[in-house]
C-alpha cells in the first residue's frame, strides 16, 4: 500500500485534519472519510456530474479529484450550502419548486453545478443553462424542469449572492 499522507482541508466552513492513501479521490473522501454521502458516484470517471462539488467555489468533479489537490483547499458539498438555521439555499428552493427531481440521485451534483452555473454568469436563457448544465446527467428526464428552476433561482438572486 502506498505511504499515508495528512491533508488539511476545509469543508462547509469546518476544518479537517485526514490521513490517508493518496490515491483516495475527493469523492471517496467526503462519503467514506467523512461521512457527507450527498455528494455521488455515478460513474467514477468524469462522465455524469453526479459527484459534482465546489473547490474554492468552482464547480469540479470529485471524482477526477485526488483528495491531496484539495490540500488547505475549502471544499463546498451539497450538505454545506444551506444557511446555517437551516433555511434551504436558493437554488435548494427553487428545484423542489419546480420538481426538478425524481429519484434524486443526480440532483446534489445538478444543484452545486447550478449554483455555479449561475455565478458564472451562464444561466442568461434557456440555451445557456442546457449548454453549461450539459455536464450533469439525468436519467430520470428531469431536464425541462431542471431548466426551469435554473432559470428562476438565476432570475432571483444575482451572482454574487448565490
Ligand atoms: S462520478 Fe464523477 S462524473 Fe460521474
Ligand atoms: S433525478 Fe434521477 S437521475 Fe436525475
Amino acid at each position: 500500500m502506498a505511504k499515508s499522507i495528512t491533508l488539511h482541508l476545509n469543508v462547509n466552513d469546518k476544518d479537517y485534519d485526514v490521513t490517508l492513501d493518496p490515491r483516495v479521490t475527493l469523492l471517496d473522501l467526503l462519503r467514506e472519510h467523512l461521512a457527507l454521502t450527498g455528494t455521488k458516484k455515478g460513474c467514477d470517471q468524469g462522465q455524469c456530474g453526479a459527484c459534482t462539488v465546489h473547490l474554492d467555489g468552482e464547480r469540479v468533479l470529485s471524482c477526477l479529484t485526488l483528495a491531496a489537490q484539495a490540500e488547505n483547499r475549502r471544499v463546498t458539498t451539497i450538505e454545506g450550502v444551506a444557511g446555517s438555521d437551516g433555511a434551504l439555499h436558493p437554488v435548494q428552493a427553487s428545484f423542489l419548486k419546480h420538481d426538478a427531481f425524481q429519484c434524486g440521485y443526480c440532483t446534489p451534483g445538478q444543484i452545486m453545478s447550478a449554483i455555479a452555473c449561475i455565478k458564472e454568469g451562464h444561466a442568461g436563457s434557456e440555451g445557456e443553462i442546457r449548454e453549461y448544465m450539459s455536464g450533469n446527467i439525468c436519467r430520470c428526464g428531469a431536464y425541462p424542469h431542471i431548466v426551469d428552476a435554473v432559470k428562476e433561482a438565476a432570475a432571483e438572486t444575482s451572482r454574487e449572492s448565490v
